[in-house]
């Protein structure tokens, strides 16, 4: 007769060898998942460099998501950027004055000379065309004066265009 030692290393060694089993058999179904079903290889090798992966896409929400919760107080921060050649108090510097510049006519300021780049925009300023415009100024209007590199932050813009449209 087996005595309780010899029965302990027999039930043991058994659940041993079943765990090994399923191990193996769980890593191969993961490793082959897709070769069953459609023949292609469980795993690919790139080879040569990565010349076909898709352009990065903007990081972040989009205009309308980050307008929608844009913080005021951030915005005046922002805007800092901005004070060196706009003023908010009705006077202009190396900018026209951005008092009103939410939903004011584009290039409307009577007493400042703007570029003919500005000028034929026509329109108004509405918050998505100020995001457009601040995103990069240059794209948006080639050849205008503002010598400024654009706010790559979707938040930044947000926020900044939130403040003014509290500068009445
Ligand atoms: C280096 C100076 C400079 C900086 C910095 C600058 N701007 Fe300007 N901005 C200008 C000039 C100059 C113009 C006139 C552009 C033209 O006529 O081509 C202008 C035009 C504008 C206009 C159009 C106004 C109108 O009456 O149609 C808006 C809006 C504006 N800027 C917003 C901003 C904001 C917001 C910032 C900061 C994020 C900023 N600018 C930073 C110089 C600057």
């Amino acid at each position: 007769m087996f005595d309780t030692m010899t029965w302990t290393k027999i039930v043991g060694g058994f659940c041993g060898a079943l765990l090994v089993f399923l191990l193996g058999n769980w890593a191969s179904d993961v490793i082959y998942a897709e070769s069953g079903t459609s023949g292609k290889p469980g795993y690919v090798v790139q080879v040569g460099p990565a010349t076909t992966q898709p352009a990065a896409k903007e990081q972040g929400p989009d205009f309308k998501t980050a307008f929608a919760s844009a913080d005021v107080k951030k915005g005046e921060t922002v805007f800092r950027k901005c004070a060196a050649c706009h003023r908010v108090d009705g006077k202009n510097a190396t900018g026209p004055h951005l008092n009103g510049v939410v939903g004011r006519a584009v290039a409307s300021v009577a007493d400042f000379s703007y570029s003919d780049a500005v000028k034929k925009l026509g329109g108004d300023w509405t918050p998505e065309r100020l995001d457009e415009w601040l995103k990069d100024p240059k794209a948006y209007a080639p050849g205008t004066k503002m010598g400024f590199a654009g706010l790559p932050n979707v938040q930044d813009r947000a926020d900044v265009i939130a403040y003014l449209a509290t500068v009445k």
